[in-house]
């Protein structure tokens, strides 16, 4: 029998995700070959630290810290990129694109800041840039938008794009452990970045929802446009009251085709209990998409973690060595200067139901004034309830939780300013929106 053919290929990074494709690509060969038609052969390992101790069992000499070393291989044709954060990584991918690689990548944050510059430099270049892994680990939402469902306009998604974030409020709902507890898990389980905080604050979820939307709605969206929060100042009081009222709390990214343009935006948000997203736990993600052919399609995988991920990053690694990725790349036409095929619309006049929770002396009129301003507001009240077991007897304050119709954006956040100038609201309580079961929120 003919001796298989044999690709070269390398990777920058083995930290959690790179260990987990030198995984993938050393004990299951076989696998990637059959579907490859090639062997994807590891020539090269680029790490920092050469020294380090790693969890996959590279061949003596493989792992270096010298870069040039790959950049001066002509016979390695497909890395993968798997360094986090902007620099040296932006510099590390233009190298490996002006030396005539194609980039197989998991890094958001890069694609998110920098994507119109590496995008154009590829296709100059006549290289491709592959990036399944950068969205929702393992869940292939990148093909499936850009390719499976191709024949549709895509009219809203809603997804769960942060594992990192849903673990934290999974551990705090159900095991009620604390914040920081279950931030240290996630870090420990490699799910969080070098850097959470981009985790936790809705930046990671943002910079995913930019790509998202170039794919699905053709925006030339930067993520910071994107009005964003996160979970980082979530009480764990709000999770309890949202669940007595049936609802589980959710980090959702959010794009809707509107009338008014795209809606965009990312926020901790109440999901009704027993519909698909609110079931999503520990570090899954999730995204439900509404197309105009196809209707609704809802995708639900591991989100972050090594194996998940690696399996986004080893998929490309074939696409691009067989061929298939430089075809979807160079139609796409991904971050390039073609004018923007959607406008956003203004986040101020995006609607929702909200739930409000204020922190309010325990004595008569106290209801009225709330209220008050919030008809003033055009807010419409759907249910009130008061939390008497959780009464602060030094301060005599008790949780007051409005849930509200739908409303405005700009009125919801005015009114909650007046609320909170009030002399009986004692604290700067909360303030979420609410996903209808309906769809939209
Ligand atoms: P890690 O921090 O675990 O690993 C980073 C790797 O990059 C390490 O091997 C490190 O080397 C190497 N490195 C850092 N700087 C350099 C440099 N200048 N030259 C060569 N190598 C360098 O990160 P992850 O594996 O967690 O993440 C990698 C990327 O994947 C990030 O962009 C992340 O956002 C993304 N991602 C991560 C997921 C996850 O679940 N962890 C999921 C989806 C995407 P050394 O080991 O020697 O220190
Ligand atoms: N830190 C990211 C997360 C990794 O928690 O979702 C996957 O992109």
């Amino acid at each position: 029998m003919a001796a298989m053919e044999k690709s070269l290929v390398a990777l920058v990074g083995m930290g959690t995700v790179g260990t987990g494709v030198a995984r993938l690509l050393l004990d299951h060969g076989d696998r990637t070959a059959r579907h490859a038609g090639r062997t994807l052969w590891v020539q090269h390992v680029v790490v920092k630290h050469p020294d380090k101790p790693r969890d996959a069992d590279m061949p003596q000499g493989v792992i270096t810290d010298d870069l040039q070393r790959l950049l001066q291989d002509p016979q390695v044709k497909v890395v993968a990129h798997l360094i986090g954060g902007l620099e040296p990584a932006r510099t590390i991918m233009l190298q490996l694109l002006e030396s005539g690689k194609d980039v197989v990548t998991a890094n958001k944050a890069l694609l998110a800041e920098h994507g119109p510059e590496l995008f154009d430099r590829a296709r100059d270049l006549g290289r491709t840039i592959a990036f399944e892994a950068s969205v929702a680990g393992g869940i292939p939402i990148i093909a499936n938008i850009s390719q499976c469902l191709a024949a549709n306009q895509v009219l809203s998604l809603e997804g769960i794009l942060n594992g990192t974030s849903n673990f934290i409020i999974t551990n705090m709902q159900e095991q009620g452990v604390s914040y920081d507890q279950a931030l240290r898990e996630a870090q420990r389980l490699g799910y969080a970045e070098a850097d959470p905080a981009f985790d936790v604050d809705g930046s990671d979820a943002a910079q995913k929802l930019a790509i998202l939307a170039h794919l699905a709605f053709g925006a030339r969206v930067h993520w910071q446009e994107i009005p964003r929060r996160g979970i980082d100042e979530i009480q764990v009081n709000d999770l309890r009251y949202a669940s007595d009222m049936g609802f589980s709390l959710k980090l959702l990214a959010i794009a809707r085709l509107r009338d008014a343009g795209l809606e965009l935006h990312v926020s901790p948000t109440l999901v009704p209990k027993g519909t698909p997203l609110a079931e999503v736990r520990s570090a899954f993600n999730a995204i439900n998409v509404v197309g105009d052919a196809v209707g609704p399609v809802f995708f639900h995988g591991q989100g972050a973690g090594q194996m998940p991920t690696a399996s986004a990053v080893v998929a490309d690694m074939i696409d691009v060595a067989v061929g298939r990725a430089a075809i979807t790349f160079a139609n796409l036409k991904l971050w390039s200067q073609q004018p923007p095929r959607v406008d956003l619309s203004d986040h101020a006049h995006t609607q929702s139901k909200y739930y409000f929770r204020f922190d309010v002396l325990d004595q008569p009129g106290v209801l009225a004034q709330i209220a008050g301003i919030l008809g003033k507001h055009h807010i419409s009240i759907a249910s009130v309830h008061q939390y008497d077991r959780d009464k602060d007897h030094a301060t005599g304050t008790v949780p007051l939780v409005i849930v509200t119709h739908r409303a405005q954006e700009q009125h919801t956040s005015q009114a909650q300013r007046e609320i909170q100038q009030l002399q009986v609201v004692k604290t700067t309580g909360e303030r979420l929106r609410i996903l209808s079961v309906e769809g939209g929120n």
